[in-house]
């Protein structure tokens, strides 16, 4: 259907003659990295699975050159890669292998422009790492609530493009409910300028929010204005172990009861996620004695001072009694939370360290998650009864990283074998739960075809229509989403 609509104008060969001179007027030595060394971080992405080639990269310093920069790409019919800390999962910020596509890295635009403590909002350019908009809140007495275990290096521009969610979800939101206003460099290299710090706002379509979970096939997120919100003085945290994965979900459950708005961050793992974390990250160590098929960390957190540690033991020590879980830890100092945190935050890199992984980035509604897994567990153990399943994320959201790991010595036709079996069973299943393929990490090129089969024919070509109308030459980021 609608094939016509994408019909890419974009060249897939060699560069055009006068790109190299043009882009260079524009961005000077400082802003071109054209040596095949120097491009090579650039070419393949974090988990090392998707690399490519580029004509060149180009890292402008501001929006001005950035404009400049799609202008001469648009009028020389040059697709353009958007690529901010290069930490996506999807693969979303890797060129193809053409060598005709220009990688566009927004490191250089990296200043925080305004804050406003009265207004509650701060204005960060696109290339102001996650960590460092979280400190400028902090110096000014706020809290900016996106978390992930990227936030050192991943971007704002790349937060809004993926439309991150993290740990901190299941309170806040995710990136989507976090900005107010955002400044884009569309492809023909006009400025939209919808820096606005409003909370309220109905003059016309939300732009912005078209923008945001975009992947880099709308335009180029060059700054944006971030909500901010007060900032919590007290934590309580500790570390859950149980039997089953329904008794999380109740407990989950009882939290948001007794807790409400305190309730800052429910993450899983599997004990197999957990036995991953130990072998393969150095100087980890179990926080509970004994096995529990399933572990939580779970913090509190309130702009008020006191009360956190007793509210929380008080819960967790009840659904101990009520055989709810087999095991807690309360963490009694700032180190110990940050062991657990640790835990938790080493699961992607101890991945990467023992094998191949089939990622799945599902959602699901929260009261189907312990329906879904041992169902999902049970399909693919039929497909391959000795099958590694690390099953871990995000469940106070709803948000699983249900995902198969492979031994590194897997030959590779064996998986890409593989990776389409267990996506089809995993995603087959989601389905059926009316869950998402695709939670936080977007689509980029590794769901793309999944997403065709997956979304409604009607919402499918809606966003078609949509690509078309800003996009109409197909020039940016060819190739993912669609
Ligand atoms: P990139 O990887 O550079 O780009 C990602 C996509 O955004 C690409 O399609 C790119 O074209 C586009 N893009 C980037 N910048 C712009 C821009 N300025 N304008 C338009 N398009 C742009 N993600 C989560 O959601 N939750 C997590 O908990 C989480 N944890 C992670 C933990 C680790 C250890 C790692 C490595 C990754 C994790 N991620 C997580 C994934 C990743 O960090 C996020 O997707 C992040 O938002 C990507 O930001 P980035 O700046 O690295 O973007
Ligand atoms: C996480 O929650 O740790 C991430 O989204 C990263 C991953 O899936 O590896
Ligand atoms: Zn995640």
């Amino acid at each position: 259907m609608n094939s016509v609509l994408l019909e890419p104008r974009a060249r897939t060969a060699a560069p055009h003659p006068d790109l190299h001179r043009r882009l260079h007027a524009i961005l000077g030595d400082e802003g071109l990295v054209q040596d095949a060394q120097a491009q090579s971080p650039y070419l393949s992405d974090w988990l090392g699975k998707w690399h490519g080639r580029a004509s060149l990269v180009a890292r402008p310093a501001d929006t001005a050159q950035t404009a400049a920069v799609m202008r001469a790409c648009h009028e020389t019919h040059t697709p353009v890669v958007t690529q901010g800390g290069n930490t996506g999962m999807s693969g979303g910020a890797t060129p193809d292998a053409s060598g005709a596509q220009v990688i566009l890295n927004t490191g250089r635009m990296n200043r925080i422009r305004v804050v406003d403590p009265l207004n509650n909002t701060l204005v960060a350019e696109a290339g102001v790492l996650l960590a460092q908009v979280r400190q400028a809140a902090q110096d000014a007495n706020r809290f900016f609530p996106l978390s992930l275990g990227s936030e050192g290096s991943c971007t704002i521009g790349g937060n809004l493009a993926t439309n991150a969610g993290g740990i901190a979800a299941l309170r806040y939101g995710n990136m989507r409910e976090l900005a107010l206003g955002l400044e884009v460099v569309l492809p023909d290299g006009r400025i939209w300028n919808g820096l606005r710090g409003l909370r309220k706002d109905n003059s016309g379509f939300d732009l912005r929010q078209i923008m945001i979970g975009s992947e880099g096939t709308l335009g180029v997120i060059t700054a944006a204005v971030l909500k901010l919100l007060p900032r919590p003085r007290s934590t309580a945290t500790a570390w859950v172990g149980a039997d089953r994965l329904g008794s999380l979900v109740k407990l989950l459950a009882a939290l948001r009861e007794r807790c409400g708005e305190r309730l800052a961050a429910f993450e899983m793992m599997s004990e197999a996620s957990l036995s991953l974390v130990l072998a393969h990250v150095p100087g980890t160590r179990a926080p509970l004695a004994g096995r529990h098929g399933f572990h939580a960390l779970v913090e509190l957190s309130d702009t008020c001072a006191s009360g956190l540690d007793a509210q929380l033991e008080e819960v967790l020590g009840d659904a101990l009694q009520a055989g709810l879980v087999s095991g807690v830890a309360l963490s009694a100092a700032h180190a110990q939370t940050r062991d657990f945190w640790n835990l938790r935050d080493g699961i992607s890199q101890a991945q990467v360290r023992a094998g191949w992984a089939i990622k799945h980035d599902i959602s699901l509604p929260i009261s189907a998650v312990a329906d879904f897994v041992p169902r999902a567990d049970e399909a693919l153990r039929r497909l391959a009864p000795d099958v590694r399943i690390v099953n871990f994320g995000h469940l106070g959201d709803g948000n699983l990283h249900y995902n198969v790991l492979l031994p590194p010595d897997t030959p590779s036709a064996a998986r890409d074998g593989r990776l389409v079996e267990f996506n089809r069973v995993v995603h087959d299943l989601v389905d059926q739960y009316e869950g998402s393929i695709s939670a936080e990490h977007g689509v980029g090129q590794l769901r793309r075809d999944e997403l065709r089969r997956y979304k409604p024919a009607v919402e499918y070509e809606l966003m078609m229509r949509i690509k078309q109308a800003l996009d109409p030459n197909h020039l940016m980021n060819p190739g993912k989403i669609f």
